[in-house]
């Protein structure tokens, strides 16, 4: 193990850094591994409709194509929709395939005044619920807009996906030169320092992610690279974990208090992937106002019902965390829940409880206040918690804008009092940050007002981890050198802050990967950009932390197990392996690193040939004759260390 400082490898970046400056910083290092294919296009001229038809199945619309005077030449028309929700939808289900990007891009055009939407849809296998929700969405006074390259991606386990058009009401709509093709595909940067080693010795460092966004092989090997947590971005929120048939079965059998939760395939796309990558997880969130049906709050589980009394809830509350303590630790007993955010988000800014309210009708307030009258629920949330808890969970309670002195003061006094009773283990800071407020060129908050409210909560002698962290830039203002370098300053004042404070500190969680997938994707706030290329905040993040640099992976070739037949025992055939077998190097350089896996994943998704040796080489689990997906996986895991030997998946 070497010990170094960042500064040093730094040096070459900066070197690279002059150079990328007089370059979109976006495209410094990207390496395309494959550029965007063309799966579908039209522009109507042919009057071809087959590959649309109107969504829902009770709708009057009619589709066909017209001149139009504006866009002079023809366009697909659609008329007479009873919905604003209704509109030209194309079926994927035999087109795209999960774990890879799209782009659609199409124009549209309202009839009058509306917001045009490009959205998704499908529906998870073994459900009859749809999910949907909108890509992009333009405003149009009635004129044509034109939506570029929205990008999106399609989970495994799902069917009836659509990508749909559609507006606000149901005024007439026109969409022409429609096109669906695959991203671009990037690598990750190999040569950078993995952020969980540069902070190995402080706290893990993790990243939040959902589904949808964990399906890109690059966004994957990011995560392996840089990030030893994993916290589901929503995928074990009450609204996925709950399950309002079986719920209201168990009502309808005389029990009120009977919650049934289940894990959907969202949410075990993720856990997966932590299982089989041995990453530890934050779960996210047991007890919230959001994200949770307000049918959970009301009698016999549906949202017309009255308000249940305190005492129904409760119980339900202790069979939900219990539920969802149970589920997990059955399915997934291998995966390390670290910690759990208990409650989310349940004081507001002036430190008082939220107003009573379901979620369904106003998105701030609460219906856990509602039933209990005030934030009382709070100590029953994290006493059942630390009832059904896995041993070694250690519990949070997790909120925004925690650096308002109003709600520092609530929770610090709640979180104190939580602690005498040993209820609670850590504070949860989300840090939604903004390097330029709304509207003005300043922070919210000043990196110094963030610090000090740090230094009060590590104070409180309680565990602290920074669970949600990004930092936005303006809205609506183009990302320039000099906002990169200001979002670097910025991010590099927060850190230091954090760092400061180490000894308190558990985990730093990013709330996403690349900032195209962000929740505030228009304001750029993570450390990578869409193409995978760590920006300036990245490396003034890591700039001067000194760290040790796990060892050069050394390509080792497999040795022959002592059961394998000698190699003149069998006959040859082409995957035999060669006495100049390196398991690894696909590319035969004469060692295994992340080209290798670049090679082979090039050879699997776009056919690209691999030398016979090649070939062999790739194929690390010695299964069938030829490499596959899992050995791309495998030599990856090699690659960053997550396995030494081949011998290990042989
Ligand atoms: C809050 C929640 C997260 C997430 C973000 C927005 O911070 O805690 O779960 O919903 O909002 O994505």
């Amino acid at each position: 193990m070497k010990k170094q400082t960042i500064r040093r490898i730094l040096a070459a970046v900066t070197a690279l850094g002059t150079v990328a400056a007089a370059m979109p910083a976006a495209t410094v290092n990207a390496e395309l591994v494959e550029d965007a294919k063309v799966v579908y296009e039209t522009d109507f001229e042919d009057g071809d409709t087959s590959h649309f038809a109107p969504r829902g199945e009770d709708d009057t619309s009619v589709l066909k194509v017209e001149e139009d005077a504006d866009a002079g030449s023809k366009v697909m028309t659609i008329t007479e929709r009873s919905e604003g929700w209704n509109g030209p939808a194309m079926q994927l289900d035999d087109i795209c395939e999960p774990g890879v990007k799209y782009m659609v891009s199409v124009k549209a055009k309202a009839k009058w005044y509306n917001s045009i939407k490009v959205s998704l849809q499908y529906t998870a296998d073994g459900s009859d619920q749809p999910s949907y929700g909108n890509l992009k969405a333009i405003q149009s006074q009635g004129e044509w807009v034109s939506f570029e390259d929205v990008k999106f991606s399609i989970p495994a386990g799902v069917h009836d996906v659509f990508v749909y058009v559609e507006g606000d009401d149901k005024a007439d709509l026109a969409i022409d030169d429609f096109s669906l093709k695959t991203a671009p595909v990037y690598g990750i940067e190999e040569d950078i320092p993995g952020l969980k080693n540069v902070y190995a010795d402080y706290f893990k460092i993790g990243t939040a992610v959902t589904e949808g966004e964990l399906a890109p092989k690059s966004t994957q090997q990011l995560i392996l690279k840089h990030f030893n947590s994993l916290t589901p971005g929503n995928e074990l929120k009450p609204e996925n974990m709950l399950d309002q048939k079986a719920c209201q079965a168990e009502a309808a059998d005389g029990d009120n208090t009977q919650v049934v939760v289940s894990l959907k395939s969202n949410a075990r796309s993720i856990l997966n992937f932590a299982r089989d990558n041995h990453i530890p997880v934050r779960g996210h969130t047991l007890v919230w106002h959001s994200q949770t049906p307000g049918w959970f709050f009301k009698e016999d589980y549906t949202l017309e019902g009255d308000w249940v009394d305190e005492d129904t809830m409760r119980k339900r509350m202790e069979n939900y965390i219990k539920g969802v303590m149970e589920v997990i630790a059955e399915e997934y007993p291998d995966v390390e829940f670290y910690a759990w955010d208990v409650v989310n988000e349940a004081w507001t800014d002036g430190g008082a409880p939220r107003d009573g309210g379901t979620y369904d009708e106003d998105r701030e307030s609460s219906g856990w206040v509602k039933v209990y009258g005030d934030n009382s629920f709070i100590k029953d949330a994290f006493t059942f918690a630390r009832k059904y808890a896995p041993k070694g969970c250690k519990l949070y309670y997790n909120d925004f804008n925690e650096y308002i002195q109003g709600k520092t003061e609530a929770v610090i006094k709640m979180a104190t009092e939580l602690k005498e009773e040993g209820l609670i283990d850590g504070i949860g800071l989300q840090s939604h940050l903004n390097v330029m407020n709304y509207g003005s060129e300043e922070p919210f908050p000043m990196a110094v007002h963030y610090g000090s409210a740090l230094d009060k909560y590590c104070q409180t002698g309680l565990d602290i981890q920074i669970t949600e962290l990004d930092a936005t830039l303006a809205q609506d203002m183009p990302v320039t050198d000099a906002l990169l370098e200001l979002q670097a300053k910025y991010y590099s004042d927060i850190m230091d802050a954090i760092v400061r404070n180490k000894d308190s500190i558990s985990a730093v969680v990013f709330w996403g990967t690349t900032d195209d997938q962000s929740w505030r994707a228009w304001g750029s706030p993570l450390l990578f950009d869409e193409q995978y290329v760590a920006k300036p905040c990245f490396h003034s993040i890591i700039d001067g932390i000194e760290y040790t640099e796990p060892e050069p992976t050394e390509p080792k070739p497999t040795e022959p197990k002592p059961t394998d037949p000698k190699p003149t025992d069998l006959a040859p055939s082409e995957t035999d392996p060669l006495p100049g077998t390196m398991y690894g190097d696909v590319d035969e350089s004469g060692k295994v690193d992340i080209l290798d896996v670049i090679t082979l994943n090039k050879s699997l998704m776009v056919g690209e040939k691999l030398t016979a040796q090649g070939k062999i080489n790739a194929n690390v689990d010695c299964k069938g004759d030829n490499p596959d997906e899992t050995d791309a996986l495998n030599i990856l895991k090699f690659v960053v260390e997550i396995i030494s030997d081949f011998a290990e998946v042989q």
